[in-house]
Order: C-alpha cells, then sequence, then structure tokens
C-alpha cells in the first residue's frame, strides 16, 4: 500500500528551492538525532541545483555535514569531472564547500560502463541497506531522504517511461540506456523498490515544461505506464513541491 503524496505550489522556483532546502535541513537533524547519521539519495539535472547552493552556503551550519552519507540517485556514463556527470555537478555547487568526508560520498562510478558501474553501486547498497528483494519489499529501508527531480517525459533518476529497470525487484542499482536525446550516455539508475523503501521522497518540478507531468501525477489515478515518477512513494512522505509555472493546473494537493 502506497503512502499519501503531497503537492504543495510555491510562488516561484526560488521559494520551492528554498522549501526544499529546509526539508533537507530538518530531515538530516531528525535522523542524525534518532539513529546518528543521515543518508540521503541527491539528484542531478538542472532543478535542484539552487538547493545545493542554499545548502552550501546559508544553510552550510545547520546541517550535521560529519553525520551525512550522500547517494546519487543516478549518474551517467561519463568520467567523473564530465559536464554531464551528476557529482560533478553536485560536488561543485555543494560537496565543495561543506565538511562532509569524503568517504561519506557514495558516487556511482559512471565511467566504468552501465553494468560494472551498477553492479558496484548495487554492491555498496546492500552493504549499507542489507539484501533488496520481494520478501523485503514492506520492511526494506533504504534513504532518509531522496531528492529527485522529474523530466518532461515523466521519468525521476534515470527511470524512463517504458523501460525494463521500472520492473527490477531484486536490485538497488541497474544499469539503462538513456532515453534522452540531449544527453545520449548510458546510465545507472536507482531502482523502485530503492527510492521506494526511502523514508521521505522530496520531488521538485520547475517551469511550464513540467506542468503536464504534475498534472498528471496531481490526478486521482495517474497514468503510471507513462508516470514513472508518479510510482515513487517514500515509506513515510512524498511530498512533490513545484513552481507555479509546473503547478499551474493543480490545486496544493493531497492524494
Ligand atoms: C538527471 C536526473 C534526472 C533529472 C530530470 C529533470 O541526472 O538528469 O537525475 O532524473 O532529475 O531529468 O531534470 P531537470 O531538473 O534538468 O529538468
Amino acid at each position: 500500500m502506497s503512502t499519501p503524496l503531497e503537492l504543495r505550489v510555491l510562488p516561484d522556483s526560488e521559494e520551492m528551492s528554498r522549501v526544499a532546502a529546509a526539508a533537507f535541513v530538518e530531515a538530516a537533524v531528525r535522523a542524525v538525532a534518532e539513529r546518528g547519521r543521515f543518508t540521503v539519495a541527491v539528484s542531478g539535472g538542472t532543478t535542484p541545483r539552487e538547493t545545493y547552493a542554499m545548502l552550501a552556503v546559508g544553510l552550510r551550519r545547520a546541517v550535521p555535514w560529519h553525520a551525512v552519507h550522500l547517494y546519487y540517485a543516478d549518474e551517467r556514463c561519463v568520467e567523473p569531472d564530465h559536464p554531464a556527470s551528476n557529482h560533478a555537478m553536485v560536488r561543485e555547487v555543494l560537496l565543495a564547500h561543506v565538511p562532509i568526508l569524503a568517504p561519506q560520498v557514495h558516487r556511482i562510478a559512471g565511467e566504468r560502463g552501465p553494468a560494472l558501474a551498477a553492479a558496484a553501486y548495487d554492491a555498496e547498497l546492500r552493504a549499507a541497506f542489507g539484501e533488496p528483494g520481494a520478501a523485503r519489499a514492506r520492511t526494506a529501508r533504504t534513504f532518509d531522504l531522496a531528492l529527485l527531480g522529474v523530466g518532461e517525459d515523466g521519468h525521476t533518476a534515470s527511470l524512463f517511461p517504458g523501460s525494463a529497470a521500472l520492473d527490477v525487484t531484486d536490485r538497488w542499482a541497474v544499469g539503462v540506456e538513456s532515453a534522452d536525446p540531449q544527453r545520449p550516455w548510458p546510465r545507472v539508475t536507482l531502482t523502485l523498490p530503492a527510492l521506494c523503501a526511502a523514508e521521505t521522497v522530496l520531488v521538485l518540478a520547475a517551469g511550464a515544461g513540467k506542468r503536464r507531468v504534475v498534472r498528471g501525477v496531481a490526478s486521482d489515478a495517474p497514468d503510471v505506464r507513462t508516470l514513472p515518477a508518479a510510482r515513487v512513494r517514500g515509506r513515510e512522505h512524498t511530498l512533490w513541491l513545484v513552481d507555479e509555472a509546473a503547478g499551474a493546473d493543480v490545486e496544493h494537493a493531497v492524494g
């Protein structure tokens, strides 16, 4: 049974980023108080950049970085300093500015190619979170927070509509081909079980291009075949933060 989805429409993308950064801080502080560490999966793309910048500067001291373990929702199979690398972006905007220890940054080694990089990442995730699989679907717990974006085609992380990766239940991470003609590299992505075993799922969407997807996700019966992002529900909480352009067709909604 999936948890309800909460959707908040913010006046603009700056406010969306501010609320997202505050949610990151709150989740980190709570997790460290309760369990001594905060595990977070972050995304690439343009939408969360501003949130990372806020965490790196104004909110730098609000996050218990010594106890943060940072993972990636997905990565392109490129060198770690390639402009298309999610790790390169997160390092530049966030990690270079905060006191997080290198062993606590769990990057995906995309440069090894999708099969090897996915196998290595899956093994690392198994060591951290235990084995995935149907038998564990109800009890598995992965990240305290999964911070995601969404594509205009409804993908999230690198789970694209129609992809066989959407049916994988026995791995935390898999290699996939890209369905994005602008960014054609193979990728490695977390699977649906990995994302849905996160305590909180936070999805950001900004701009009119995301309007159709946001409308679809907020509808009573989202078409999960065409909207993989609608299938991602956290164990406790699923929050979509969207700016007014992306949320033009929806009211604040819980469903
Ligand atoms: C990536 C992502 C991907 C992204 C969406 C939205 O690395 O590109 O993890 O899932 O979040 O494609 O991207 P934008 O934020 O650039 O619109």
